[in-house]
């Protein structure tokens, strides 16, 4: 699976619990939202606050805390200003690594795909 980086155990990853990881030298946040898992870019549009620090819903949107703009999980857009600008958003994939399941992120967006 070229592209993809494992950045943790699938069991690590709690539900609507961001965590905040490093892909191919760009911040990245992964997030599962009950049985899915989302990768988006750790910067928000409007200010580069980190969305890890924001809160997850259970409708798959991360939340920035400084001026509350929500980014939906699976198209990176914005639902309110100020921002306006959608974040990256990448795809994830399950691997099995030394015995473990681990949640893997490619920087191509979903779209672009392997199968
Ligand atoms: S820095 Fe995120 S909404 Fe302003």
């Amino acid at each position: 699976m070229s592209g993809y980086v494992p950045v943790c155990d699938v069991a690590d990853l709690k539900d609507l619990q961001p965590r905040a990881t490093v892909v191919d030298g760009e911040p990245v946040v992964v997030v599962r939202v009950g049985d899915e898992i989302h990768a988006v870019a750790d910067k928000c549009s409007h200010a580069e606050i980190p969305l890890s620090e924001g809160t997850v819903e259970p409708t798959g949107k991360i939340s920035c805390w400084l001026h509350g703009s929500s980014f939906d999980l699976r198209t990176g857009e914005p639902d309110e200003p100020p921002a306006w600008e959608p974040v990256n958003v990448y795809t994830t994939a399950l691997i099995e690594e030394a015995g473990n399941q681990r949640v893997a992120v490619s920087l191509s967006p979903p779209n672009e795909r392997e199968s």
